[in-house]
Parts: structure tokens; sequence; C-alpha cells
């Protein structure tokens, strides 16, 4: 595997081989891309800047990795669970509690979660350099992935690469456990 997903494995590994985190795939995102793919398209992205910028790498990657941890479909209007338009505004907050729940996130990995829709969530800003980082790459990645230049690039052959890496290790795991 390419030397820069190696390094980024190394981040994330504990998460991205999760039955939780793994969970995101059975949920579609944006076309035919599902909210795995997704978070790993932010998270990648995530660390390539945190690089660049000097930010906490590790902090970086892992909030983005759990920032869209919302676990349903978004598309299905259930007003019996869920009002339809309210979305955008609370699925940092169920994230936030999924990961919780489920991991053991920092103070600072919990606010890159919360503030990740910024301004529309507009109490939660992202403050610090590597909420804004996730911010950037999330709006990045959903605008190209809505636009249809994520499709054919050579990024999601990367994230691809990555997403059958992930799934092999967590067969064998499962393997492993049996
Ligand atoms: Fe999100
Ligand atoms: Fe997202």
């Amino acid at each position: 595997m390419h030397k820069g997903l190696l390094e980024f494995h190394e981040y994330v590994k504990d998460l991205s081989t999760s039955d939780v985190v793994m969970q995101m795939d059975d949920y579609i995102q944006h076309g035919d891309i599902t909210t795995l793919e997704h978070v790993i398209a932010v998270s990648y992205t995530s660390f390539i800047l945190a690089k660049k910028w000097n930010a906490d790498v590790c902090t970086t990657v892992r909030g983005a990795m759990l920032h869209d941890l919302y676990l349903y479909d978004w598309h299905i209007k259930d007003p019996a669970t869920r009002p339809p338009l309210t979305h955008g505004f609370t699925h940092p907050a169920k994230a936030a509690e999924n990961a919780q729940l489920y991991f053991e996130p920092s103070e600072k990995e919990i606010k890159i979660i919360r503030s990740h829709m910024w301004p529309l969530t507009f109490l939660h800003i992202p403050l610090s350099k590597e909420a804004l980082i996730v911010t950037l790459a999330d709006k990045y990645c959903a605008t190209n992935e809505t636009l249809g230049i994520y499709d054919e690039s050579h990024f999601r052959k990367k994230v691809k690469t990555y997403l059958i890496y992930i799934k092999k290790l967590r067969a064998a795991q499962n393997k492993e456990n049996r």
C-alpha cells in the first residue's frame, strides 16, 4: 500500500477496523459513496492538511474519522424518529454521542466532531487548528462528491485502496476470533 496510506493507518487503525466504524459502510452519504468512504476521504484529506499546517495529526485524523458517526440513513425521512430537515444541524451531536459510547475520544476530538458543520451549527465554532482543518476537509470532500469531481479521481482510487485494506483486516480479525 502507498506509504502515505500506511502512515495514515497507524493513527486510525483501531477505529477504522472496528465494527462500529465499519457500520458506516451500510449508509449512503452522497451518490454511490458510503459514509465510511466519505469519512476516510475527509480523514485522509485532513491528514495531508494537518501535516502541511503543523497541526496535531493524530487528533485531527481521529476526529475526522468519527465526524459522521451518526449511524443512520439521512435520506430516509422518518418523522417518527427524526425531523427530515434537521439532519445537517443535529448529526454532529449524534456522532459525538456515538463516538463517546464506543470509543474514548479526547475533548479536542469531540469538539472536532461537534463543530464540523460550522457555520450551520453556529454555536459550535471550530476554534482549534485541528477542528478548522476537519470542517474545511469535510466541505471540500462533500462538494467534490456532490459535483461528481471525486468519482473518477486518483484520490478516490487511494481511498478505495484503503477501504479494501481495512475490510480485509477486519475479515482476518473476525476469522481469528471465531
Ligand atoms: Fe457531517
Ligand atoms: Fe462529513
